[in-house]
């Protein structure tokens, strides 16, 4: 009967899942249009607002405890870090989240006195990758959706990005001499996995062979450094190299929208 209480609440449902798709949309609409609107920084002016945070950054509780943590982990593979390779930062000029990320990754190339620092984000402007360059970091031309080489020792700075790309930095350095000179920063691949249960990917594979360290977040600002960890891949750890069935590579993955919305999702409610 269409009058009947239960098809009434079946309507309401609809009505409330249709309204709730609707404002999430158009929250990240705005989100969005207020990026593309965001007038552009005076690259200057912003070149020493940056350098202040950086400052303020080597010197917080934070950064200290984390280079502490990488020590450990760099001590493990013996050798210094030769490179950064951060994707996925995001518009730092118009975000705060990005801004405090971006002095984190700043502070960490002067700590260890890294010549080579990486980036690249598809939502960079051309006044983001000239304050990068004058922080003597790069920017890739090319989305490489990940695939990156680590032919020295890399620390790759990966702050909530999506799955894809963890996935296929581990794609291109799937064999047991290359995979130890990946230290990763990123979301914890064990809270990952537990709720991405794909039969057959990289991070899937590897969580039980990987030394995962969580970065205690103590930083003044929440939401920035929220749920991160230190992945590493000691050879010792890893399967023999005639373990064809684990050496095998499976594809990589594609980063799409979808993948965006639910890691910023997913990210918000952290
Ligand atoms: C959830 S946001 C994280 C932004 C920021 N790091 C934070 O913690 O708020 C994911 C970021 O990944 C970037 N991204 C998407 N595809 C990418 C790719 N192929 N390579 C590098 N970054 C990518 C997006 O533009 C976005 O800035």
């Amino acid at each position: 009967m269409s009058g009947s209480g239960e098809d009434f609440q079946v309507v309401t449902r609809k009505k409330w899942i249709a309204r709730k798709c609707l404002r999430r949309r158009d929250r990240h609409k705005s989100e969005s249009d207020y990026l593309k609107d965001c007038p552009d920084v005076d690259v200057d002016k912003f070149k020493d607002r940056l350098e202040r945070l950086c400052t303020k950054m080597s010197q917080s509780d934070y950064f200290m405890l984390a280079m502490e943590t990488l020590q450990q982990q760099v001590d493990v593979i013996n050798r210094p870090l030769e490179r950064i390779v951060c994707l996925g930062l995001g518009p730092f000029s118009r975000t705060h989240i990005a801004l405090h990320q971006a002095a984190f990754v700043v502070s960490l190339q002067r700590h260890y006195q890294i010549k080579e620092a990486i980036y690249f984000d598809p939502v960079f402007r051309e006044s983001e990758k000239e304050l990068l360059r004058l922080f003597d970091g790069s920017v890739i031309a090319e989305d490489c959706a990940g695939k990156h080489e680590a032919t020295v020792p890399t620390l790759y700075y990966l702050p909530h990005c999506p799955y894809p790309l963890m996935n296929n930095i581990l794609w291109s350095n799937w064999t047991r001499d290359t995979l130890p000179n990946v230290l990763l920063v990123s979301n914890s691949f064990e809270m990952l996995t537990m709720t991405r249960k794909t039969p057959k990917d990289h991070i899937n594979q590897v969580v039980e062979h990987c030394t995962e360290t969580p970065l205690d977040d103590d930083y003044e600002h929440q939401n920035v450094f929220n749920d991160l960890s230190l992945h590493t891949f000691p050879w010792d750890s890893l399967p023999e190299t005639d373990d064809e069935i684990f050496w095998t590579r499976c594809a990589p993955m594609k980063v799409n929208e979808d993948e965006l919305i639910i890691e910023t999702e997913s990210k918000a409610t952290h």
